[in-house]
């Protein structure tokens, strides 16, 4: 008996399963939001990037800040984690984190990084190819001043990445710093959490297009730190 109802939920799952998986092969929209024509694309990336940021912005979607961000560990092993934007300019991207954090490891060791945005209420992805430095102290404080208090004692609790015994382990943590800051107005920023900018060497647009015929612009630094723009088959 309890071996048929074993074999019973092991049927049920499959079909389960299976339907699953029907309709994952089903998925799929077309992308027929906006063309990116040749002449469409600007000579620098990153006047591209603020335009496509301008314009994400006043899409309906939430965090357009979220990034998938690879790195490499010491074996070779490809790790990707989201983390947010905090900042773009000319020179590159910036995001915050744990300086003692998995992806800190990596980056001390290969300072390569991948960096990508999907932006799908546009149809858009932007993936960033480069090289990973930490930003000044100064331009950590100063990013670490604006952060809610919450936040900025979460920095202080969590050695991220690190096994820790137990939820409540680390809730006892938080509350042992909100214990020693309590009289402390302005929290300093603890020196094992900053922020790294991702200064790239190739910017890459993707704008989805109707039967797969995606429009790709790829930017690549040249050694004169002039910009060249190569279309992709898609
Ligand atoms: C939407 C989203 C945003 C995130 N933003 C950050 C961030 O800005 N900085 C950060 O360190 N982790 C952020 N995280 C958590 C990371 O994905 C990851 O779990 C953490 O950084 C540890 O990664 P690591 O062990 O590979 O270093 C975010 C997660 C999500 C889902």
């Amino acid at each position: 008996m309890h071996h048929l109802i074993v074999m019973m939920r092991c049927a049920c799952r499959v079909t389960k399963s299976a339907m699953n998986s029907k309709s994952i092969a089903a998925m799929r929209i077309s992308y027929d939001l906006a063309t990116f024509g040749d002449t469409d694309a600007l000579p620098d990336p990153f006047d591209q990037f603020r335009l496509w940021w301008e314009e994400v912005g006043g899409s309906t979607l939430m965090e357009p800040n979220a990034m998938s961000i690879a790195t490499v560990t010491a074996a070779g092993t490809p790790q990707t984690r989201m983390v947010l934007m905090k900042g773009f300019d000319e020179h590159g991207v910036v995001f915050y984190t744990n300086y003692g954090s998995a992806k800190a490891r990596d980056l001390a060791t290969n300072p390569s990084i991948s960096a990508l945005f999907y932006w799908h209420s546009l149809h858009r992805q932007v993936r960033f190819t480069g090289v990973a430095h930490k930003v000044s102290a100064e331009e950590s404080d100063a990013y670490f001043r604006i952060r809610p208090r919450g936040s900025q004692l979460g920095a202080w609790a969590s050695n991220q990445s690190e096994p820790i015994a137990s939820a409540d382990d680390l809730k006892a943590s938080f509350e042992a710093y909100e214990h020693q800051f309590a009289d402390v107005d302005e929290i300093p920023r603890p020196e094992n959490w900053g922020g790294y900018r991702i200064v790239p060497q190739a910017i890459e647009f993707w704008q989805g297009r109707e039967n797969r015929l995606h429009d790709r612009i790829l930017y690549t630094r040249g050694e004169d730190d002039h910009w060249h723009l190569n279309r992709l088959a898609p």
